[in-house]
């Protein structure tokens, strides 16, 4: 199952102090559309100025950390992203299929983590 790690301490640059974060109103919003999905909070990804974020990750496939997100408009391009991020067998999803707000504010895709990182015992 694909984990969505969403930043709760971001604010959207320009936008007056508000109370829940706009990060934390959306982790809100998709734990009430997404039940099914692994959703967890942090606090900052260090995409502050291009906030509010998100990463969706699963073991042994890619990372995906997206930016640029409105709680009232981007909450269900994110878990449609994140259930085509689950569907898939690594992680790559067909970039035409990704919403157009995930498209255009994806900001980085990390490399699963090779499954031996750690030498043999000698
Ligand atoms: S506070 Fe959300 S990415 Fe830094």
């Amino acid at each position: 199952m694909s984990t969505l790690f969403i930043c709760v301490t971001c604010r959207r640059e320009g936008e007056a102090p508000a109370e829940p974060r706009p990060g934390a109103r959306l982790f809100a919003k998709l734990q009430e559309q997404a039940p099914d999905l692994d959703i967890v909070s942090v606090e900052c990804l260090s995409n502050c100025n291009r906030s509010c974020t998100a990463a969706v990750t699963a073991p042994g496939k890619w990372t995906y950390v997206v930016g640029g997100l409105d709680p009232d408009q981007h909450a269900g391009d994110l878990l449609q992203f994140a259930h085509l991020h689950d569907a898939s067998a690594d992680g790559l999803t067909v970039w035409r299929e990704r919403p157009a707000h995930i498209r255009k504010n994806t900001i980085a895709r990390v490399p699963p983590m090779p499954m031996s990182l750690s030498k043999e015992p000698s």
